[in-house]
């Protein structure tokens, strides 16, 4: 019942999307909060947006009341943020024990201690989570490719050294891979956890539930399935389709731009933002990439092709222009979007555990 009622309003919305960007004259696309409009979801058959559930949940035979947890943030049953909850046990067996340890480290690495922004390296681990879990295809599994996704490959074998989509990430890979060696953790986890680290220490970040249990990949990942800078928006919609992330997803997704500086997009510009702070998990991105052309940019900011392009899409235009004024919906968002990157190729959801209370406490405001 839900779904059909809201697979109509998806349609009139969408309708309203396509005529506001034709002509300006129309009145402002209505502020709608996130949840309640374009997302269909079938909880007879768990598919979100088009999307079925991943991996092992795919079948809605939730052994484990972890992957029930995953199912329900994954279909907004519940809130795919942490509380203020610490890991607090004596047991050093417990699977999150080891985690809280790497926690003061990873904090020292990603918070700058006198603007108390996130850094440089926050920004490559919230990149290198990102360039970890992209790389697996439901195509290529349909063939049996089941190589890729979150699986640490990127260290264990060497890709973020040797394929050019990964420059600039040679550095962080190498510190995370041995952090995760040095503590024998995942490497596959370390990448994920280290991203959902650097997220909620830039300030306003969100405490993003956080799941470990990942397997190690034991050969490198398929290449060619990471997106570029200058992808259009059809394209893009497709890639992330194929890892089993869907349209509105990939735009709460992009949003992590909020904190990226770019050194290979225009080389002649390095370390440009793509939003005004990039030191704070704002908004300002979805602001700041619709207005890329009608205000000069400041000289200290880059806007991607593929950002301005999604930005456009007519089935995207109200979700980009909703997030400009709503830190609270895109934040929990991400979130939930995020969760499902981070078990992009991951077969054994049911066996994982959460340790969102290892993460450091989320700043709600800032300065
Ligand atoms: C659900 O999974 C469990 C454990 O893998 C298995 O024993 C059980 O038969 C499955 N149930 C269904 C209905 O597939
Ligand atoms: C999720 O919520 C919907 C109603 O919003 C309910 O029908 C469904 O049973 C819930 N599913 C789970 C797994 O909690
Ligand atoms: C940053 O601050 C923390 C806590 O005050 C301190 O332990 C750490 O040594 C500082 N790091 C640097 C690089 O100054
Ligand atoms: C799929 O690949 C695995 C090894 O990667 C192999 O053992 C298995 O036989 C393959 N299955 C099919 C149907 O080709
Ligand atoms: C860009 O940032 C990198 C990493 O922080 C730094 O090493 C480099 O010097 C910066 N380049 C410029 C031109 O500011
Ligand atoms: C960008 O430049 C403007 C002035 O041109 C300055 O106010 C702002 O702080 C700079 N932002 C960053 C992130 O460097």
């Amino acid at each position: 019942m839900r779904s059909t009622l809201l697979s109509l309003t998806i349609l009139s919305l969408n309708l309203l999307a396509v005529l506001s960007q034709e002509d300006p004259e129309l009145p402002e696309i209505p502020d709608a909060p996130d949840g309640d409009i374009d997302i269909i979801i079938d909880f007879n058959t768990g598919i979100v947006d088009g999307i079925p559930l991943p991996g092992d949940l795919a079948d809605l035979n939730f052994t484990t009341s972890t992957s029930l947890t995953i199912a329900q943030i994954l279909m907004l049953n519940t809130t795919a943020q942490g509380g203020t909850d610490l890991f607090n046990s004596n047991d050093l067996f417990h699977p999150c024990y080891k985690w809280t340890l790497i926690t003061p480290i990873l904090t020292e690495l990603f918070k700058n201690n006198q603007t108390q922004e996130c850094n440089d390296n926050a920004r490559a681990a919230v990149r290198a989570g990102f360039h970890d879990a992209g790389t697996w295809s439901r195509k290529l599994a349909a063939r049996n490719i089941t190589q890729g996704g979150a699986d640490g490959s990127l260290y264990l074998f060497d890709e973020a050294k040797t394929r050019a989509e990964n420059r600039g990430l040679e550095t962080i890979t190498e510190i995370l891979g041995q952090l995760a060696r040095q503590y024998q953790l995942s490497v596959a986890d370390m990448f994920q956890f280290a991203a959902a680290h650097a997220t909620v220490t830039c300030p306003l970040g969100p405490r993003m539930r956080t799941f470990v249990g990942r397997p190690e990949a034991t050969s490198a990942s398929p290449d060619g399935l990471l997106p570029s800078s200058n992808d259009d928006a059809n394209t893009q919609i497709e890639l992330f389709r194929d890892k089993g992330i869907g349209q509105l997803d990939l735009v709460a997704l992009v949003g992590a731009h909020s904190v990226s500086k770019q050194r290979h997009v225009d080389e002649s510009r390095p370390n440009t933002s793509q939003d005004s702070t990039p030191g704070v998990w704002d908004t300002e991105f979805y602001g700041n990439t619709l207005n890329s052309d009608s205000e000069p940019l400041s000289s200290n900011m880059t806007t991607f092709p593929s950002d301005k392009a999604l930005s456009q899409h007519p089935s995207l235009v109200k979700e980009w222009n909703g997030y400009v004024a709503r830190q609270n919906d895109w934040v929990e968002h991400f979130s939930r979007a995020y969760l499902r990157l981070s078990l992009v190729g991951v077969q054994n959801i049911q066996k994982m555990v959460e340790c969102t209370n290892a993460l450091p406490l989320h700043r709600s405001t800032f300065p």
